[in-house]
């Protein structure tokens, strides 16, 4: 099929990328003219595993990426809407770029001869894709549009395999025959493919990341109880977990969750419900629970070293999760955050986020080697769980880990959960 994919961040590039993979003709569009550049360079303007070698592989014959919208939707036959969905201040979703991409595409279709198909695959709240139909179709003038809403459950870092090895496919669709042409797109997956409406689509994903969000922040109270009583919260989860009714995954006391879906989505739904005068006192406590986390790292610490004035603090960590250079919403941030406002001297590493944080806390000390920030640093703060924090010497140092990197069990070593 010939596919235009609008936005590439994240979802978008990694869609469009695996799309021509997979054989189909994809054109990837965005605003952004260095990433645009990049791609066509066959260089990934994102760090995701495995992506780098199917742009390599593929631009240039079945990919390709530009800024001109208008020549990406005329020349194929379904476009797939991937533009951010952030949070407004209040945590409720910033809908702007779903609509401006809905009146582009709605000017651009006006000119089109033939159907098309519309594929939101953001993440958006109940309605959204209806209220896009309306929007192109007052846009273009036409009606037969075809439209659907395709939620994407990748996790950074992952992307590319679970892009191509979904647990499910769920396919929103506005009528059978919008619904017929994306099945077709994906009918050669192995995994279950779910046809619902669109409203249904949509829920479905901020329930699942709602979903999950809330294990995580479950097993963090359980850990912060657990610790108080001198109990492994590990080994709790681990009992828990063999319940085939709770499973282990997301078990992982910890830190808190971060990333650009987890908070927002929480938030967006959490504000979507208030709107139509529910009060959700479980997501709200989820999302309370999770802010409150990294700073508990910061009161360990102080619990050790005193007032933090002047004193040399590592951080080893500052993307969200290992294998992604994702900074959003980190416990990083929030950490860092704290410890410049205690007035403390930071030395910071993560192997492929820094370039990021940079642009948020420029004056903080970037090491080029994880070891250099322990030899810098009186104590340390174990952020995100890359590999290479496993094998460090850390030399007797204090370390608070907030992700249970380590399993030592000396008198300066503190675990966040246990
Ligand atoms: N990142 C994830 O892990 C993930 C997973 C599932 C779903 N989602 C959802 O997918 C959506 C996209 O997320 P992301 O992480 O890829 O976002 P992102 O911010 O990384 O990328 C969005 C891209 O869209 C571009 N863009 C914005 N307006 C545009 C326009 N009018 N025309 C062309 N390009 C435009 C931006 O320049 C940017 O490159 C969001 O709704 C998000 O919630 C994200």
């Amino acid at each position: 099929m010939n596919i235009s994919v609008i936005g590439t961040g994240y979802v978008g590039l990694v869609t469009g990328a695996c799309f021509a993979k997979l054989g189909h003709k994809v054109i990837c569009v965005d605003v952004i003219k260095e990433k645009i550049d990049l791609i066509n360079r066959k260089v990934s303007p994102i760090y995701e595993e495995g992506l780098e070698e199917v742009i390599y592989k593929h631009v240039g014959k079945s990919l390709s990426a530009t800024l001109d919208l208008k020549k990406a939707i005329l020349s194929t036959d379904m476009t797939f809407i991937c533009v951010g969905t952030p949070s407004r201040e209040d945590g409720s979703i910033d809908l702007n770029y779903i609509k401006k991409s809905a009146e582009q595409i709605g000017k651009i279709l006006k000119e089109k001869s033939g159907y098309h198909l519309i594929v939101v695959k953001s993440t958006v709240v109940p309605s959204t894709t209806e209220k896009v139909k309306e929007i192109i179709e007052k846009f273009s003038g036409k009606k037969d549009l075809g439209i659907c809403m395709n939620p994407e459950f990748l996790r950074e870092g992952k992307a590319v395999h679970d892009f191509l090895n979904p647990d499910r496919i769920v396919i929103g669709e506005y009528d059978k025959k919008s619904g017929d042409i994306l099945y077709e797109l994906y009918k050669d997956f192995s995994c279950p493919i779910l046809r619902v409406d669109l409203k249904t689509a949509e829920m479905i994903k901020y329930a699942s990341n709602a979903f999950l969000a809330t294990k995580i922040s479950f097993i963090n109270e359980i850990g912060n109880i657990c610790k108080k009583l001198d109990i492994d919260v590990y080994k709790v989860a681990e009992g828990i977990g063999l319940d085939s009714r709770i499973s282990p995954k997301f078990l992982n006391a910890g830190c808190g969750f971060g990333g650009s879906c987890f908070p927002k989505d929480v938030k967006a739904l959490a504000a979507k419900a208030k709107e139509i005068n529910y009060n959700p006192i479980l997501l709200e406590s989820v999302l309370k629970v999770n802010k409150d986390q990294p700073l508990r790292m910061i009161e360990l610490l102080k619990n050790k070293i005193g007032n933090l004035e002047n004193k040399k603090i590592g951080v080893l960590g500052l993307a969200f999760k290992p294998n992604s250079d994702d900074i959003r919403e980190a416990p990083a941030i929030t950490i860092i955050k704290k410890l410049i406002k205690e007035k403390s001297i930071v030395y910071a590493y993560d192997p492929k986020a820094m370039k990021n944080m940079k642009k948020i806390f420029p004056d903080i000390s970037y090491e080029n080697k994880a070891q250099n920030v322990i030899d810098n640093s009186e104590a340390i703060l174990i952020v995100t769980e890359w590999q290479e924090f496993k094998n460090l010497d850390y030399k007797e140092k204090i370390v608070i880990d907030g992700r249970k990197v380590l399993e030592k069990k000396d008198i300066n070593y503190e675990g966040i959960c246990w």
